[in-house]
């Protein structure tokens, strides 16, 4: 039995632990590509660039939208808080976390996209990730189902 252990274990292992970040795996790209460019490029760029000086606040304190691509802080998030973010935008994710008098410029969209849609767009944001970043993303995403 002890000599069964090694072999059985991998396998036990990978029965319980569903694979993390699978939401954005076989997205429809193109749709997600052309979302992207017609409720996100405003603010974050055509080229996922963001806006100049994106870590300083403007005037009124708002901080202006960060780049999606590996220079921003996009893939140093989970799926889920990505997904978050994008539905009930950044004010409803700051309020959630009791956080007051704080104004973010990141809208919410959860009364615009659908479900899939988000997912398809997160799924364009993070194909365009090289394989360093994509792969750190993934491993802040817990084992879910
Ligand atoms: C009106 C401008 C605007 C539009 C349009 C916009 N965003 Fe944002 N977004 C922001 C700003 C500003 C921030 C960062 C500041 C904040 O959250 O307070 C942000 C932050 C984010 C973040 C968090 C990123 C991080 O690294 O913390 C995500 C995810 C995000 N946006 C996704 C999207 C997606 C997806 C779309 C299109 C469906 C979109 N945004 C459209 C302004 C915008």
């Amino acid at each position: 039995m002890r000599r069964l252990m090694p072999a059985l274990l991998p396998a036990f292992l990978a029965a319980t632990a569903a694979p993390a970040g699978h939401e954005l795996d076989d997205r429809d790209l193109s749709r997600g590509t052309a979302l992207y460019a017609e409720h996100c490029a405003a603010c974050h760029g055509a080229d996922l660039e963001g806006q100049p000086d994106w870590r300083q606040p403007d005037e009124n304190g708002i901080l202006p939208a960060p780049p999606h691509d590996a220079t921003g802080h996009t893939w140093h998030h989970s799926n889920a808080q990505l997904f978050e973010y994008t539905q009930i935008g950044g004010q409803g994710v700051i309020e959630k976390l009791g956080v007051k008098g704080f104004t973010s410029g990141m809208p919410a969209f959860g009364g615009v996209l659908s479900d899939d849609e988000i997912w398809d767009v997160l799924a364009y944001i993070r194909s365009t990730w090289p394989e360093r970043e994509r792969a750190l993303q993934a491993s802040r995403n817990p084992p879910h189902d």
